[in-house]
C-alpha cells in the first residue's frame, strides 16, 4: 500500500502533527477538512491564559476520539496538554492510527493509544472509562451508522463530559437529512452551542464546516 506522510503544522505551539495516509482504501485513511478545522480550533483555544484560562478544553482532561481515521485531532490534543487520549475507530484502521502514534512519539505530552470502538457496540463501549472530552471529525456520513454513532456518544458521555463535534455541510445526495437527523437524535440526550468562526483559527475555519460543543442534558 503506497503512503505519504502530511504534516499538519501547530505554528502557535511550535510543532506539527504528522500523518501518513495511504493513497487508496476507504474514507478513513486520509485526513479530512473538518479535521484540520477542530485541530486547528483545539490549537488557538490551547494558547488561553489568565483569566480565560479555565476557558481551554483539552488542558490536563482525558480525551476519546471517535472515528479517529489517521488520528489527527487526538494527537494534536495529545501535543497540546490532554492528560491521556484514546484514538478509535474500526480494526482495519488500527494499523494506521499505531503508525501515526509512532510517528509523533516525540511530540506527544501524554499517553496515546488506539484502540477499536466500533459504534454501537455495547461489549466495546463498557471497556471505555468516561472521558472528560470526546473529539468527533467528519463523522457524520453514514446512513446506517448515525443512530449506533448517537447511541455511543450518549453512553460515553458522564454529565460532565463534553463532546466536540466538527462536520461539514454537504449538499449532495441525503447528507443533508442525514446531519438534520444527527441533531434531532442527539437532541434528546444533549444540549449543544455552535462554536463561532471568530473563535476559531483565524485562517483554517470556513463558512461550511461546523464545530458544536454537545453537553449532557
Ligand atoms: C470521513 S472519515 C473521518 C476520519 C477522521 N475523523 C478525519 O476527519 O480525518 C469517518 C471515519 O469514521 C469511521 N467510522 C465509520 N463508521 C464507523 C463505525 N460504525 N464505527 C466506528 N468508526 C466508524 C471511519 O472508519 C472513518 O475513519
Amino acid at each position: 500500500m503506497s503512503m505519504f506522510l502530511r504534516e499538519v503544522a501547530l505554528e502557535a505551539i511550535g510543532t506539527d502533527v504528522a500523518l501518513w495516509q495511504e493513497l487508496e482504501g476507504d474514507v478513513g485513511c486520509v485526513v479530512w477538512d473538518a479535521a484540520i478545522v477542530l485541530t486547528k480550533f483545539l490549537e488557538v483555544n490551547s494558547l488561553k491564559t489568565g483569566t480565560d484560562a479555565g476557558k481551554c478544553l483539552i488542558k490536563g482532561r482525558t480525551v476519546l476520539e471517535l472515528g479517529s481515521g489517521t488520528g489527527c485531532v487526538g494527537l494534536a490534543a495529545a501535543i497540546m496538554g490532554a492528560s491521556k487520549v484514546t484514538i478509535t475507530d474500526l480494526p482495519e484502521f488500527l494499523g494506521l492510527m499505531e503508525k501515526n502514534i509512532v510517528e509523533n512519539q516525540e511530540r506527544l505530552g501524554c499517553p496515546v493509544e488506539a484502540r477499536e470502538l466500533s459504534w454501537g457496540n455495547e461489549q466495546q463501549m463498557r471497556q471505555f472509562p468516561f472521558p472528560d472530552v470526546v473529539l468527533v471529525a467528519d463523522c457524520i456520513y453514514y446512513e446506517q451508522s448515525l443512530e449506533p454513532l448517537v447511541s455511543t456518544l450518549h453512553k460515553i458521555c458522564s454529565p460532565d463530559t463534553i463532546v466536540l463535534l466538527s462536520y461539514e455541510e454537504r449538499t449532495t445526495g441525503n447528507k443533508p437529512q442525514l446531519q438534520k437527523k444527527f441533531f434531532e437524535l442527539m437532541e434528546e440526550h444533549f444540549c449543544n452551542e455552535k462554536i463561532a468562526l471568530e473563535e476559531q483559527h483565524e485562517l483554517f475555519r470556513c463558512e461550511d464546516i461546523h464545530i458544536y460543543k454537545f453537553s449532557r442534558r
